[in-house]
C-alpha cells in the first residue's frame, strides 16, 4: 500500500502481513507513519495505491470506520475518537461509529460498559460520567475497554498506554496476552521497547513512510531496533557515565512524610544522576514534587548542603539552583499559546534574570545547542512534535544554570532519537557538575541513564540499585 496525502508521501510500498494471534509491534520514530497505516486499516482513510487482504485472500475495501468494524478490526486511536459530551456507557454501547445506530436501553448500555470496563478491572470509572469530564488517562481506559469488549479479529492499538500509569498498563498487557490466546491478532504501537519486548511476537519499524524491517522479537536486540528505527547506529543511546562517589552531597533529604511519603530518605552527589522509580503512588512522583516545593510536607528535612540552607517554596527552590520538569507537560509545563523562544524565556523572565536581550539572545543559542528542531523560533509552541516541545521546556531550565535538576518523566512520549539527545544532554550537564534526579515509567531509560536507582515501595525507598541493571530485573523488583 501506498499513501499519500496531497504531493506528501506518508507511506510508500508497504507489504506487511498480520498473523492470527499474533501481537506485532509497529514502531518508527514521530512521522514515520504508524497511525497512518492504522488509519488505512481502520477504515479512516484508503490507500492512494495498492490494497489491504483478509485472511481468506479477499480483497478489503474499508470505505468507512464502520465498514472496518463490519470486518472485524478494532482500535483504538492516538487521538482518541470518544465523543465528549456522551456518557463513558453510552461511548462503549454505541461504538466508535455512532450515525444513526439503534440505541439500546440505558440499563443494556450500563451493563455492557461496566463488563467492558472490568476487563481492565476498571471499577472506579463511573459509566454514567460524561467522558468530557475525565482525565486523558481515564480517557484511554474507556477507549481501550470499548475495543477489548467489540469481539473483534484484529485490534490495533495505537500508543494506548502513553498517558497509563504501569499499573493500568500492566493490565492492559494481560487482556492483550488474553487476546492472543483466543486467535486475535493485535498491532501494537508504542515507543516504550520495555513493553514492545515484554508483549510482542513480531515487529516491524518503518522510517519516512518506507517498510524497514520486520522480525522476531526473539531475534531482535534493542540497539538493532533502534538503529532501525533512526536509519543509523545511534552513537549510544546513552552516555558513558563515570561515577561520582567522591563529589560532595548536593542534596540530602531526610525522612520525608507527605503525599504518598512515608520516611522518605535519601541524598544525591554533585554531577550524580540517580533515578527514583516505583509504582505509581509509590513516591517517586511526590518526592520530587517536595523537593521542589510544590507539595507541603507533614514532617522531614530537604536539604542543600553546599548551599547551605533550605528552601521555602518554588521561588525559593529556584534561587537555590534548582528546576522541575512537570511529567504532564501540556498541563503543567509549557505555555500553549506562546512561541517557542517565549517559552524558553520564561523562567528565567519571571526571575528577571539579566536583560531582556540578553535573555532573547541567550534563549536563540540554546535552541541550537539543545537542537529545538523548528523552522521558526517565533511559531507556537505546540506545532512542534513532543521531543521538541520537551527539549524547548529543558532549554528554559538550563537558561537558568540550575545546580539540581529534578525531572519527572522526562521522556514520556518522546520519540528514540530525541529521547536519546536528551540522555547525552543530561549526561553532559551531570558531567559538568549538576545533579539530577529523575523518574520514569520506562526501565529501559532508568537503567540506562541513571548512576543509581532508588526503588521505592510503601512510601520509602526499599533499595538502592546500580545503574545498569538488567531492565526485566528492574521490572520485577519494581512490581515487587
Ligand atoms: N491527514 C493528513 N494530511 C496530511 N499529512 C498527514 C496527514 N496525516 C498524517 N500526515 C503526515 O504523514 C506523516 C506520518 O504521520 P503519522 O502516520 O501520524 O506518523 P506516526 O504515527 O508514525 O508518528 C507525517 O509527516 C504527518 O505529518
Ligand atoms: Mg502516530
Amino acid at each position: 500500500m501506498s499513501k499519500r496525502f496531497g504531493s506528501f508521501s506518508a507511506l510508500r510500498d508497504i507489504n506487511i502481513d498480520f498473523a492470527r494471534g499474533e501481537v506485532h509491534a509497529l514502531m518508527g520514530e514521530n512521522g514515520a507513519g504508524k497511525s497512518t497505516m492504522v488509519m488505512l486499516i481502520a477504515g479512516v482513510h484508503q490507500p492512494t495505491e495498492g490494497a489491504l487482504f483478509g485472511p481468506l485472500g479477499q480483497r478489503l475495501e474499508l470505505m468507512s470506520p464502520r465498514a472496518a468494524i463490519a470486518a472485524g478490526i478494532g482500535v483504538v486511536h492516538q487521538e482518541l475518537d470518544l465523543f465528549d459530551n456522551m456518557t463513558v456507557a453510552e461511548n462503549i454501547a454505541l461504538g466508535p461509529a455512532t450515525g444513526h445506530a439503534m440505541r439500546p436501553a440505558k440499563s443494556i448500555m450500563r451493563a455492557r460498559a461496566m463488563a467492558a470496563l472490568a476487563l481492565l478491572d476498571e471499577n472506579r470509572i463511573d459509566p454514567d460520567a460524561l467522558v468530557g469530564t475525565l482525565s486523558t488517562s481515564d480517557k484511554q481506559l474507556v477507549a481501550i475497554s470499548r475495543a477489548l469488549s467489540e469481539n473483534s479479529s484484529l485490534i490495533l492499538f495505537d500508543e494506548p498506554t502513553s498517558s497509563l500509569n504501569s499499573a493500568d498498563a500492566a493490565r492492559l498487557h494481560a487482556q492483550i496476552r488474553a487476546l492472543k490466546a483466543k486467535g486475535v491478532t493485535v498491532v501494537y504501537i508504542s515507543h516504550k521497547l520495555g513493553e514492545v519486548f515484554d508483549i510482542a511476537d513480531r515487529v516491524t519499524v518503518l522510517r519516512d513512510g518506507a517498510h524497514v524491517s520486520t522480525r522476531e522479537i526473539g531475534a531482535v536486540s534493542y540497539e538493532s531496533l533502534i538503529a532501525d528505527m533512526l536509519g543509523h547506529n545511534p552513537a549510544k543511546i546513552f552516555p558513558k557515565r563515570t561515577a561520582a562517589e567522591d563529589a560532595p552531597v548536593a542534596l540530602r533529604v531526610s525522612d520525608l512524610h507527605g503525599i504518598n511519603m512515608n520516611g522518605v530518605s535519601f541524598s544525591v552527589r554533585r554531577g550524580e544522576i540517580v533515578a527514583l522509580a516505583g509504582l505509581p503512588g509509590g513516591g517517586p512522583t511526590n518526592a520530587l514534587r517536595a523537593v521542589y516545593g510544590l507539595d507541603d510536607i507533614r514532617s522531614g528535612s530537604i536539604t542543600l548542603p553546599q548551599r547551605d540552607g533550605q528552601r521555602a517554596g518554588v521561588p525559593g527552590a529556584i534561587r537555590a539552583g534548582m528546576a522541575y520538569l512537570p511529567s504532564d507537560r501540556l498541563r503543567d509545563g509549557i505555555m500553549p499559546l506562546m512561541s517557542v523562544v517565549e517559552n524558553i524565556e520564561a523562567t528565567s523572565a519571571a526571575m528577571a534574570d539579566g536583560s531582556t536581550a540578553a535573555r532573547r539572545i541567550k534563549a536563540l543559542e540554546s535552541i541550537t545547542t539543545l537542537n529545538v528542531r523548528t523552522s521558526d523560533p517565533g511559531k507556537i509552541i505546540t506545532a512542534l512534535s513532543g521531543g521538541n516541545q520537551q527539549k524547548a521546556l529543558l532549554a528554559r531550565w538550563l537558561m537558568m544554570k540550575p545546580s539540581l535538576l529534578l525531572l519527572d518523566d522526562p521522556t514520556r512520549g518522546v520519540d528514540i532519537g530525541s529521547k536519546a539527545e536528551i540522555y547525552h544532554l543530561l549526561g553532559k550537564l551531570a558531567d559538568q557538575g549538576t545533579s539530577i534526579v529523575f523518574t520514569s515509567s520506562d526501565s529501559i531509560e532508568l537503567s540506562g541513564l541513571a548512576d543509581r536507582i532508588l526503588i521505592f515501595r510503601e512510601g520509602r525507598v526499599f533499595e538502592d540499585v546500580e545503574g545498569g541493571v538488567e531492565y526485566e530485573l528492574l521490572d520485577r523488583k519494581i512490581t515487587g
